[in-house]
């Protein structure tokens, strides 16, 4: 059976998680490799509804996030995982139970993230409109040895994904 493996795109609000995670489905699609995109923006309207910003929260809606990776990668699926996932500990955690996990940091500062505001978040998190905002008003930790970093200021989205693509290939996730 085919060897599935679970991609963990980890960054700020707008950093380009999702139109990476997009483009990454539509490449390996065109691969013809199974895949799947959780996005925690849509988990938290099925899987994770009701889920708040808390520190608790963040960390259980990441572990539902795992365990359904870890199940889809376990029958040869391509996950792409895209949400914040601000916490180190939560990310370890995920690593630990998946197999051929790679993480994935979308780094983009949070002067630029803040100039994008594609939703509008950020101007409503200055003002405090929304509380406990990732790289605000709640901490983001960076990953210390993500095997693949994408620096979405510089960088473009195919080149990002190119990237990723690599890292799948060196590492025979994908041929
Ligand atoms: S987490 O921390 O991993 O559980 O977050 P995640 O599930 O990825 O959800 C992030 C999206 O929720 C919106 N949003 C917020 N983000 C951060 N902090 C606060 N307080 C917040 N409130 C709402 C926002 O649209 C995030 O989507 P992205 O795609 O990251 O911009
Ligand atoms: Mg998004």
């Amino acid at each position: 059976m085919r060897k599935g493996f679970t991609i963990w795109l980890t960054g700020y609000s707008g950093s380009g998680k999702t139109s990476i995670a997009t483009e990454l489905y539509r490449k390996l699609i065109e691969r013809t490799i199974p895949c799947e995109i959780l996005d925690g923006d849509v988990i938290r309207q099925h899987l994770s509804q009701g889920l708040t910003f808390s520190k608790e929260d963040r960390c259980e809606n990441i572990m539902r996030i795992g365990y359904v990776a870890q199940i889809l990668s376990k029958h040869g699926v391509g996950v792409i995982v895209s949400a914040i996932s601000p916490y180190k500990s939560a990310r370890d955690m995920v690593r630990e139970k998946i197999h051929s996990f790679v993480e994935v940091y979308v780094n983009c500062s949070i002067e630029e993230c803040e100039r994008r505001d594609v939703k509008g978040l950020y101007k409503k998190a200055k003002t405090g409109e929304i509380k406990n905002f990732t790289g605000i008003s709640d901490p983001y930790e960076e990953p210390v040895d993500p095997e693949v970093t994408c620096y979405t200021e510089t960088e473009s989205i195919d080149e990002s994904v190119a990237k990723i693509l690599a890292c799948l290939e060196a590492l025979h996730l994908i041929g």
